[in-house]
């Protein structure tokens, strides 16, 4: 079996990708891919390097299982773009500020999250983006949650069929 290296991006990388990280690990190791399934994140922003993941992100990801207290945020680099295979951004303004970073020919690697919500699943109305909830209330991290946990899902099953290529 193949192995695929994936790194979540947003703005600050301490409430939306160490979300989606957390999220993923725990569904990697649940689909017995965790081997074969390698995951990281960052920030296209330098304000929060070395932090944990946001207080509220922590609360609400604890609630639902997920451990996030031992990540730190970090700041996407150029060699980022040679370590792996896929980065997969939160919003279009973390594909812009990606595409500033990476060579013209390594910008396919990157993607929307949102991009691996099945259809069907009409919850978000189809929504691009998984919006900043830093500035918001406690709901907004719930739903960072709820679309990281869809989205992580169908990433998973876009997935499988690399890995046995
Ligand atoms: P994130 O959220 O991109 O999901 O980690 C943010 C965290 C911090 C800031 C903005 C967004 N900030 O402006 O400091």
């Amino acid at each position: 079996m193949k192995t695929v290296s994936i790194c979540f991006v947003c703005l600050g990388n301490i409430c939306r990708s160490p979300t989606a990280e957390g999220v993923m690990r725990r569904l990697v190791v649940e689909a017995k891919l965790a081997e074969h399934i390698l995951i990281d994140s960052a920030g296209t922003g330098d304000w929060h390097i070395g932090q944990p993941p946001d207080e509220r992100a922590q609360h609400a990801a604890g609630q639902r299982g997920y451990e996030l207290a031992a990540l730190r945020g970090r700041q996407i680099a150029a060699v980022d773009f040679e370590r792996f295979d896929l980065l997969i951004a939160m919003d279009d303004k973390n594909v812009v500020a990606l595409r500033q970073v990476c060579a013209p020919d390594q910008r396919d690697k990157i993607r929307l999250l949102m991009e691996f919500v099945p259809e069907a699943d009409a919850r978000w109305g189809g929504a691009r983006e998984v919006v900043d909830p830093y500035f918001g209330g406690a709901e907004g991290f719930e739903q960072v949650l709820d679309q990281c946990e869809a989205a992580c899902r169908g990433l998973i099953a876009a997935l499988r069929p690399h890995l046995q290529a």
